[in-house]
């Protein structure tokens, strides 16, 4: 038995949040009952009913690993019709992205109608590993990644430790390229990193999400996750 509006939550119907709303404004039935507490509790077998859209409440979950390319928005929806990642995706059921990668970042996503798992994946004390290779248009010095290995104050809050590694130096064009690995997942968080010690990231690709990586996946294509690979993913949010 689990709470109503974490229910409707998990089957990707809207935020937990947007469920609670729904509930009190007496938009959500129950087995054709009208529910207007949050405290409620259904189980698996329960017809859920959220402004009379009938729930699926037994839906088998899909799991996509997609290679991002340049040019397309993280969203489901995009207001100015710009492509969105779920386009990229050949499926007939509601699927979002879990976390976002910028308009022009390219690489490693996963996409599902899971939400359990976003939840999980999402939550800030996820502990999920983030693997950037970032071109940046300068040199560091060894002060600055130090800094980046510390951590930088970025909007009135120091960035964890991250584990930094300079791939190569173009000095004629003084360029870097840069292997950033991050756990947490704020916004623009590594052009923002990378900003703060003056430096412009140029190029931003995302190699690897937890144990995932990009292997045999080309930009633009996609791949379903294994249920062992899923089941790696719930073992590592759950013991964030
Ligand atoms: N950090 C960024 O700045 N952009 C991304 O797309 C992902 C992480």
């Amino acid at each position: 038995m689990e709470r109503l509006q974490k229910v409707i939550a998990n089957l990707g119907y809207c935020s937990r949040r947007k469920a609670e709303q729904l509930i009190l404004e007496g938009k959500v039935k129950v087995n054709d009952e009208l529910i207007t507490e949050l405290g409620y509790k259904v189980k698996n077998s329960d017809k859920i009913i959220v402004e009379d859209t009938i729930l699926d409440n037994n839906k088998s979950y899909e799991y996509y690993l997609l290679n991002k390319p340049k040019g397309v928005v993280t969203t489901t929806k995009d207001e100015k019709g710009r492509k969105t990642v779920v386009d990229l995706i050949d499926t007939k059921t509601r699927i979002y992205p879990i976390g976002r990668l910028d308009y022009d970042t390219t690489g490693l996503l996963i996409l599902t109608n899971d939400g359990n798992l976003t939840n999980l994946l999402n939550s800030p004390s996820s502990m999920v590993d983030k693997t950037y290779i970032a071109k940046i248009n300068g040199i560091l010095t060894n002060l600055e990644l130090k800094a980046l290995k510390l951590g930088i104050l970025i909007d009135n809050r120091k960035t964890s430790k991250a584990k930094v590694k300079v791939k190569s130096v173009n000095r004629k064009e003084k360029t870097s390229i840069v292997e950033l690995t991050i756990h947490e997942g704020r916004n623009h968080q590594v052009k923002k990193m990378f900003e703060k010690l003056g430096y412009e990231v140029i190029k931003l690709k995302r190699e690897k999400y937890a144990n995932l990586t990009l292997l045999g996946v080309k930009t633009g294509d996609y791949r379903k996750l294994t249920t062992k690979e899923v089941k790696i993913l719930y073992n590592i949010g759950k013991n964030s």
